[in-house]
């Protein structure tokens, strides 16, 4: 018999993630007590009792890892966020300590088109190297997924090129990416006065271009008061999925624009940032079947209010995804367990809500159906954790508990860690 590359025994247990948004999220992670998992050809083999093991799946070419008696779950998926991009914008979260708002800084020039003016200005090999530490640290907290959006380049040119980067960062370490295009981030400055040609340039050009490139599997737009409006966003979109790019919209982020309903009137996979919805638009994604993405460091950082409603989001029954939103502006934190933290406390949702948010129900959303949760054929991407239970994460605040991290069935990161409890 073919031999188990790797074993991981000694295990609190194993929460495979393998339920449904529907179910009660404490029965959808399934928590397996005092599992081991087998990992053969970079795939889940094996979940079960270490003395069920099928005689002869140890040998001596598998390697052991001893979870120490702590619990054991899916590699992270972060569902959102613009990994990508140069140039720094400390001074505006200066500004904004001291009372600015993110709009009157975007209103004086700054902004998403500060970033824009500073990574079209630098090289694909520029971007490569500034995004890899970043990524870097998302794998360090148990990230192995994640999506990554352009909207830095608002030019057919640097659209391109973000994109082939984040393909290449993708080849280039163990963080897997799922590129999305975002051409509707920002109006370019030099079109400030000409949106229509703009809106044509993304319609006629870009999208084309990127589909044809096969560069990018979503499309996203931002809909709000100085971004784009949502007659706007549906010619964007409409576009996009007659290339094949399923639609997210970042809504209801800063104002209540009705911005769920029309993520919903598109069958969007995703509804992004969410602070402002209206009762309406949570019915609306719960009837569509639209993933509400809640990023709660944003909330925090851009020192705004409220926060998502994510109980009421979860109790219509929508399924809720967690994402750091990393980006210079409005997110600089590639700290996903910081969000599971700020979910609960913030959003409403439980600890164990929260769990499925940054795994399975980040998949999902992602249309990623053998990802965020461990099962019998599915890649082997596997965190093992220093604390005993999910609930330390969110309790923890902001704390880095992922000791081993598995991509692939490969052992990607391994980091000393004090284990707590
Ligand atoms: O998701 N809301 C729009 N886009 C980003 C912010 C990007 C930026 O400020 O650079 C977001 O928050």
């Amino acid at each position: 018999m073919e031999t188990l590359e790797l074993l991981i025994r000694n295990t609190s247990e194993v929460l495979t993630v393998e339920g449904s948004p529907q179910q009660p999220a404490e029965q959808a992670l399934t928590p397996q007590p005092n599992a081991c998992v087998g990992v053969r050809r970079g795939k889940v083999w094996y979940v079960g009792s270490e003395g069920a093991l099928p005689p002869g799946a140890v040998g001596p070419s598998t390697r052991v890892l001893d979870a120490h008696g702590q619990f054991v779950g899916p590699g992270f998926v972060d569902p959102h966020t613009h990994a990508v991009f140069a140039g720094e914008r400390a001074a505006e979260f200066d500004l904004r300590c001291q009372g600015a708002t993110y709009l009157q800084i975007a209103q004086a020039g700054g902004g998403i088109v500060n970033t824009v003016r500073a990574t079209r200005f630098a090289s694909e090999e520029d971007l490569i190297r500034l995004a890899l530490p970043r990524l870097q640290l998302m794998l360090e907290y148990g990230v192995t997924t994640a999506e990554v959006k352009s909207g830095y380049g608002l030019s057919l040119q640097d659209e391109l090129k973000m994109l082939r980067v984040v393909q290449r960062l993708s080849a280039l370490q163990p963080v897997e990416l799922v590129p999305t295009l975002m051409c509707a981030h920002a109006v370019p400055e030099e079109y400030r006065e000409w949106r229509e040609p703009y809106l044509d340039l993304c319609i006629q050009e870009i999208i084309p271009a990127v589909a044809e490139q096969g560069l990018a599997r979503f499309c996203d737009v931002f809909v709000e008061q100085g971004a784009f409006t949502p007659s706007e966003a549906r010619r964007v979109l409409g576009a996009a999925q007659k290339r094949g790019l399923r639609p997210r919209l970042h809504v209801d982020q800063l104002t209540s624009g009705g911005g769920a309903e029309l993520a919903a009137e598109l069958g969007a996979a995703t509804a992004d940032h969410l602070e402002h919805v209206s009762d309406a638009g949570i019915q609306a994604l719960a009837q569509a079947g639209v993933t509400a993405v809640l990023v709660p460091t944003s909330t925090l950082f851009l020192r705004v209010r409220p926060y998502a409603p994510g109980r009421k989001l979860r109790d219509a029954g929508v399924n809720v995804a967690l994402g750091t939103n990393l980006n210079p502006g409005s997110g600089m934190s590639e700290n996903l367990p910081l969000a599971l933290g700020l979910a609960c406390l913030e959003n409403g949702l439980t600890a164990a809500e929260a769990y499925w948010a940054a795994t399975r129900g980040a998949a999902l959303a992602l249309g990623l159906n053998t990802y965020g949760r461990i099962t019998v054929g599915d890649p082997a991407n596997l965190v093992i954790f220093s604390c005993s239970n999910y609930r330390h994460l969110p309790y923890h605040l902001g704390i880095n508990h992922a000791r081993i991290v598995i991509k692939d069935g490969h052992v990607v990161i391994e980091q000393e860690k004090a284990l707590c409890a």
